[in-house]
């Protein structure tokens, strides 16, 4: 063991210890922890939200009424925003945050001019609006308009679409960008109902995280309602040649024309999974399940946003095998955004709770195998992001105090949050723990929660089932996996290690029998190969597969990844890298690839594709990507 992790984790036993001592760890931030009593714990009123600026805990937005322009020829979004406000300690102002907006004007009720302030711009947070407010003022309205640089939103040029004709608009959120596009009180800890009304190039259609409209209307007008109360980070718009196709009574599928079909196929069990979900933990609470699927260069695999998921076009594999995703996104309408996470330090509270339900979901869908394999797949990620990570970064309780909340999204959230509950359900027993998941979700809906909350709640109502036996506070602010994590095996994997034997026993690829084969079959094939698999190797697994032409995005990307690693970069294979890399913007293939490149020595290939590529990107995948390669393009 070397001299620094001795430290280190000597300092953690030291901050475990104080943990324990004072009854885990509320308010790491705050200096009077232990005068906070039980009752203030339980309540979650006063935890600070390090990236907002907002004074929500005194003088409240409850709710957003938008009233906003598209204008794709400007690329900027003009109108204004409708805060009714609840003054819960007699404020004499308002703090919302803003990035990067103009604001024209700001007024009280019916349009009363007040004094209002930027404050000085902080690189991450943005700039705090400080809206002098009256002891009777029930609304804030603030004109304004987006910046040049709307981290939030993409605007696409038609070229970077299906249909090639029309442009496209997409927002992103999660976990700070909403205020980049609305001026808001924008924390995770504070819910608000919105309405919007979006007017838009007449031949496009408009939806949003929100009542939603299924045919395009004459006149561009589009109307909007969020009645169930949400976190700023999951308002959502997106413009663009849309058209809308049912799948089941309460689900359906927005995508642009070209596209429709083939989602349509690719997600039909969404309505037999939002019934699965129900099964589990109670009843779905935002009346309809529809899914959009964007253009490729969204930056995620999907996006939860309540009524209308956002998806990357890179599942449509043809043959179903990627709609776990879907589950994830459907199983966030209860962990997430029926149950939020109080502060991004809490973020597993969202994520690992939906990889478990997700896997629930699947495991319905179709079957044990199934998720084993899911879940070892899971696991190979888990450990390689071990490697990778400072052990700080590896507590499920998160310290993201002065840095970019998006650094939390690691698989330590999704899934060491995810082992941490499958060893509770393995020790407490299925039912048990069902009963309790489904109390969890009831009791806290359409409320945050911090982890400490969480852990009370846990301790109350599982005393009885010896959760004090169980490392809890161990997978919580402790590095790296406790011993009692479950392991898990799938026997459709050992079925693909005895296929992998074999060509290495005798280069034979004919023996291979693949035909059955799924995506997760071949992404566990892929992952191991041998470190000393030779060119010759690689390329006999290329002819007989056509692994370097595959369509199936997640199979390309570990492809793509092996053969850098191995010295496998054929021209062929540099010219369909380059191809996907320039196509595809979703962060999670992009960053282990230009990371191999850049690790074998090829950092020059790694910015000659992605100085083509960058425009292609959401702001999101550009930040990681410029900051891994350490480039900054001039566009
Ligand atoms: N909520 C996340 C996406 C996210 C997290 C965006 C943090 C911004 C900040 C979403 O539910 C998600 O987890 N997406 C995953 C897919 C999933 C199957 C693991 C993704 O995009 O890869
Ligand atoms: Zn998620």
């Amino acid at each position: 063991m070397s001299k620094l992790k001795n430290v280190f984790e000597a300092g953690y036993l030291v901050a475990l210890v104080v943990f324990i001592a004072v009854g885990c760890g509320e308010n790491q931030q705050n200096d009077k922890k232990t005068e906070t009593t039980l009752e203030e714990k339980s309540s979650d009123k006063m935890v600070r939200d390090v990236h907002s600026f907002s004074n929500f805990q005194e003088v409240a937005s409850n709710h957003i009424h938008l009233d906003l322009t598209v204008d794709f020829d400007k690329k900027q979004l003009k109108g204004y925003a409708r805060h009714s406000i609840d003054n819960i300690k007699n404020s004499d102002s308002i703090v919302f945050d803003t990035k990067n907006l103009t604001i024209l004007n700001v007024f009280l009720d019916d349009r009363r001019p007040t004094q209002f302030s930027l404050r000085e711009e902080d690189e991450l947070l943005g700039k705090a609006l400080v809206v002098k407010i009256e002891g009777n003022t029930k609304s804030v309205t603030i004109e304004y308009e987006t910046g040049a640089e709307t981290e939030a939103l993409q605007w696409l040029d038609p070229v970077q679409t299906a249909g090639g004709k029309h442009p496209y608009l997409f927002t992103q959120g999660q976990a700070i960008l909403t205020r980049s596009w609305v001026p808001c009180q924008d924390s995770p800890g504070l819910r608000i109902t919105y309405s919007a009304n979006v007017q838009v190039p007449e031949h496009l259609m408009a939806v949003m995280s929100a009542s939603n409209p299924t045919e395009r209307t004459s006149n561009g007008r589009y109307e909007f309602e969020m009645k169930q109360p949400i976190p700023s980070y999951l308002i959502a718009l997106a413009v663009g040649d849309l058209e809308f196709q049912e799948i089941d009574h309460r689900t359906g599928v927005y995508a642009e024309p070209q596209m429709l079909e083939s989602c349509a196929y690719e997600l039909a069990e969404m309505g037999k999974m939002v019934e699965l979900a129900e099964a589990l933990y109670g009843p779905y609470q935002w009346e309809r399940y529809d899914v959009i699927v964007l253009p490729p260069s969204f930056p995620f695999g999907g996006m939860e946003n309540p009524r209308l998921t956002f998806a990357t076009p890179t599942i449509i594999a043809g043959d179903r095998s990627l709609t776990a995703l879907i589950a994830h996104e459907l199983a966030h309408s209860w962990s997430g955004n029926l149950v939020t996470n109080a502060t991004w330090d809490d973020f597993w509270l969202n994520e690992g709770f939906t990889v478990y339900f997700e896997r629930r979901i699947m495991e319905d869908l179709y079957d044990k195998d199934y998720v084993d394999m899911l879940a070892v797949l899971g696991r190979q990620d888990l450990t390689k992001s071990l490697e990778a990570l400072d052990p700080k970064d590896t507590f499920l309780k998160l310290r993201l105090k002065g840095r970019n909340p998006d650094d939390g999204m690691t698989d330590i959230a999704y899934e060491k949050g995810y082992f941490f509950l499958r060893m509770l359900e393995e020790n407490i027993g299925r039912e048990k723990f069902d009963a309790f998941l489904l109390a969890y979700f009831d009791e806290h809906k359409f409320k945050t929660l911090t982890t400490e909350t969480f852990l009370n709640y846990l301790n109350e109502n599982l005393a009885d089932v010896g959760i004090d036996q169980l490392n809890v506070n161990e997978w919580i602010y402790a590095a790296g996996i406790p011993d009692n994590c479950p392991e898990v095996k799938s026997v459709n994997f050992e079925n693909v290690e005895q296929a992998l034997a074999g060509f290495y026993d005798q280069s034979l690829t004919e023996a291979m029998k693949t035909s059955n084969w799924s995506t997760h079959e071949w992404l566990h094939m892929i992952r191991n190969l041998r470190k000393n698999t030779t060119q010759e190797q690689m390329n006999q697994l290329d002819q007989k597969f056509k692994l370097t032409e595959v369509g199936n995005c997640e199979i390309a990307a570990a492809w793509f990844e092996k053969a850098i690693e191995h010295g496998y970069l054929t021209p062929s294979v540099e010219e369909n890298l380059e191809k996907f890399l320039v196509k595809v913007g979703r962060r999670k293939f992009l960053m282990p690839l230009y990371t191999v490149l850049k690790s074998t020595n090829n950092v020059e290939l790694a910015r000659g594709i992605y100085s083509k590529a960058r425009s292609n990107y959401h702001f999101v995948s550009i930040r990681s990507v410029d900051e891994l390669l350490d480039v900054r393009l001039i566009e």
